[in-house]
């Protein structure tokens, strides 16, 4: 196969770009540069590399990536930055993410190329459990947290929601907690919040319509005012990363993710 082919289906560019890179000097084919993006190159027998690090062809790529709020799921935006500006550019190429978060939401989020996981993790028939912690104005009864798990309407179009988990874990005036309501950068009182009704909790959902969590919250009477996602199936985010960090999926995490998907 051609060198500049080889380069593309191993997600390090564009066709464009690969051959920019070979012409650069940045690709080794067996310990030597090559300048010439037409070769032919054996992929069971040639080494190549890129910057020194040896290119696998269409190696499957994984990342966990803690998403701060105030950037869009998207690759590119005219007005707002983006969870692609938080990537270094190199090796991004095929790379999208899984599913999306709210601008305002934040916390764990996927990255791949491989579209059988995209898959796995976002067909409403695979059931893979979402877990959102959530700080919300409002409060939650006995009757509103079983409509929650139940299923609720959170529009008179759509379905009836799929049953769902609630486990509230802090409830009172917002007085009380203060500190903790540090972390809610996006909403704005109107007057003074001290005696505002406060919950907050985790719902865990398996189905991924838009402003899903914030509409379930709100046909219950609460509005939710900070958000993040704290786990996708068994996979939590990694409290290590910063927000706006991201690192590679380890091998037996993606196996946790994909492990009902092929013993189906
Ligand atoms: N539900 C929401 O309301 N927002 C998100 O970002 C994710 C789930």
């Amino acid at each position: 196969m051609r060198l500049d082919r080889f380069l593309v289906e191993s997600s390090i560019g564009t066709r464009q770009k690969v051959r920019d890179y070979v012409k650069a000097g940045l690709i080794k084919v067996n310990g030597k540069i090559t300048i010439e993006p037409s070769i032919d190159v054996s992929e069971e027998t040639d080494v190549i590399k890129y910057k020194d690090v040896i290119v696998e062809l269409g190696k499957k790529r994984y990342y966990m990536f803690h998403k701060p709020g105030g950037c869009v799921t998207a690759r590119t935006d005219s007005n707002c930055k983006t969870v692609m500006d938080y990537f270094s550019k190199e090796n991004m190429e095929g790379i999208f993410h899984v599913g999306r978060l709210d601008k305002d939401t934040e916390g764990l989020l996927l990255f791949t190329n491989d579209g059988e996981f995209n898959k796995r993790l976002m067909s409403p028939e695979e059931d893979v459990k979402k877990t959102y912690f959530f700080w919300a104005l409002g409060s939650l009864n006995d009757k509103e947290k079983e409509l929650l798990e139940k299923g609720i309407y959170i529009s008179k179009d759509e379905a009836i929601t799929k049953p769902a988990k609630i486990e509230v874990v802090h409830e009172g005036i917002w007085k009380e907690f203060k500190s903790q309501l540090q972390v809610v950068k996006f909403y704005k009182a109107k007057g003074n919040n001290e005696k505002q009704s406060v919950v907050a909790g985790y719902l865990t959902i398996s189905e991924g319509r838009k402003h899903q969590v914030k509409r379930m919250l709100k046909a219950v009477g609460c509005y939710v005012i900070y958000l993040k996602r704290v786990s996708i199936g068994e996979l939590k985010l990694d409290e290590d990363l910063m927000q706006g960090e991201y690192r590679e999926l380890k091998e037996d995490e993606i196996k946790l993710l994909m492990k009902d998907h092929y013993n189906e």
